[in-house]
């Protein structure tokens, strides 16, 4: 939900809108099953309401019929009564008649029914009957002509049905739509689920093109689907494959003749101008070199193995400073002092080194951090960052690019060719991880190298 002014009803997810929808239709469909049994219900109380109501009617009539009209006013008020029963012997109904209403013709049929029913002499049954009600008192009204055409008026209020029923039923109204409720969100997660690794699956092979194919199982759409998805990643990856191959060809056939224009080289007579030639000629070998370290990386295979990062962030330091002794006391590594990760040990190395190296030419030292995770889903960090002049927000994604260098390098002659960067992040996505760049506030550049735990 946002609450930036407007609150989204709408859940975003496929599962929770799917849940939504069915769980809504459920209470719809049980509310108006409840109403329906309410209903109901409330017709066979009211039924069962007015038999009792006539039955005592019929009573006190036939007490009265039995009476001799003299003896009937005084008779009258000692027969007993339920509470909320009124009665009284008029001769004239007219003004009864003016303030109320026709009973319901349900209710009507029914009273009338009712009293057919009651075991009376023929002679005493009442000649006439009205039944009223009074819509400002919700009192029912019985007139029972007697044979002697006076009038017996009873009323009582109508029974009225509760609309909700017993608690019981409530309640188990609510636990049956809450289990009902969980079984759905159940099964929707279940049916949902299937999305959820597809975008995975295709989240993985963005970064790793040899990422493990899914399992092609479960209902016929999705393993269909992953069956689907399993092929496209083959022909992606036989794509890259022939690329790299490609690459590799071509840098490989370009050995020779460069070897054989070296010692034509030689021959050239104008001294400035074979100096110029073989430094050409020395750039074009070492991009070529470095080309094919490209695509040993990209086909090699090597599997991953539990090795120690931490030894390994050291081990890298350590030739670092051999390499360059200057720097030596510019390379500080933090973090714990053992830690096992699952990488491909050999590729894992090239990364850092490469990132490490960098961080010597253009930062002038590196300050490695190693920052664990651990948990499902949690990536840890391999930060390597320098006090240099860090790159240009706008370079980022450029120098991630092979053969891509800043110009602003400081150490032009360091002889770089611009495939660390690439290669780092490639080994990175290959282990499922990524390559961030980043300045740092206080200056320089700090390169993040993530890796699934
Ligand atoms: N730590 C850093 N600080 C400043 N600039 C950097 C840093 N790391 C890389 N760069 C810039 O990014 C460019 C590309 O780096 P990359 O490692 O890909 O190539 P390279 O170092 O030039 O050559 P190679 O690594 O192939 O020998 C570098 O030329 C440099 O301009
Ligand atoms: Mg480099």
């Amino acid at each position: 939900m946002s609450f930036g002014g407007r609150v989204r009803l709408w859940p975003r997810s496929l599962g929770t809108r799917t849940a939504f929808v069915v769980i809504l239709g459920l209470v719809v469909v049980q509310t108006l099953g409840l109403g329906i049994h309410t209903l109901d219900r409330n017709d066979l109380v009211r039924l069962a309401a007015v038999r009792v109501f006539t039955f005592r009617v019929m009573s006190v009539y036939r007490d009265l019929v039995e009476t001799p009209a003299i003896d009937r006013p005084a008779r009258l008020g000692r027969i007993p009564l339920p509470t909320g029963f009124a009665t009284r012997l008029t001769d004239d109904i007219t003004p009864l008649l003016v303030n109320t209403v026709p009973a319901p013709p349900p209710i009507r049929h029914s009273i009338l029914l009712n009293m057919d029913n009651f075991p009376l002499p023929p002679e005493l049954r009442p000649q006439h009957v009205r039944i009223v009600a009074d819509p400002d008192t919700r009192r029912q009204i019985t007139a029972i002509q007697m044979p002697d055409n006076s009038w017996l008026v009873i009323s009582s209020r109508l029974p009225r049905p509760d609309a909700l029923e017993g608690v019981e039923f409530l309640v188990a109204f609510l636990l049956m739509t809450v289990l009902a409720a969980a079984l759905i969100v159940w099964a929707v997660r279940r049916l949902t689920a299937p999305v959820r690794t597809l975008a995975a699956a295709a989240e993985r092979l963005g970064r790793d093109v040899n990422a493990p194919p899914l399992p092609e199982d479960g209902p016929s759409e999705i393993a269909a689907a992953a069956a689907a998805f399993n092929t496209m990643a083959a022909r992606i990856r036989r794509f890259v494959d022939d690329r790299t191959l490609l690459l590799t060809a071509i840098g490989h056939d370009l050995r020779t003749p460069i070897t054989r224009m070296r010692l034509r080289a030689e021959f050239m007579e104008d001294d400035e101008q074979r100096a110029k030639m073989l430094g050409d000629l020395d750039e074009m070998e070492s991009m070529v070199s470095a080309t094919l370290t490209f695509g040993r990386i990209a086909a090699s295979n090597e599997p991953l193995s539990p090795i120690d990062l931490a030894e390994l962030l050291r081990t890298v330091l350590d030739e670092a400073g051999d390499a360059s002794p200057d720097f030596a006391d510019k390379l500080s590594y933090s973090g714990p002092d053992h830690w096992t990760a699952r990488v491909r040990p050999q590729a894992m190395k090239r990364a850092l080194t490469n990132l490490i190296s960098n961080a010597i030419k253009y930062g002038d030292g590196a300050e490695v951090r190693l920052i664990t995770a651990t948990g499902q889903g949690a990536m840890l960090r391999i930060e390597v960052a320098d006090n240099g002049p860090g790159i240009p927000p706008e370079h980022m994604e450029r120098v991630m690019q092979p053969f891509q260098r800043l110009e602003t390098s400081r150490n032009r002659e360091t002889g770089g060719v611009g495939l660390g960067l690439p290669i780092a992040r490639d080994i990175a996505r290959a282990h499922g991880g990524d390559l961030v760049i980043a300045n740092r506030p206080e200056g320089g550049a700090r390169m993040t190298l993530t890796l699934p735990v």
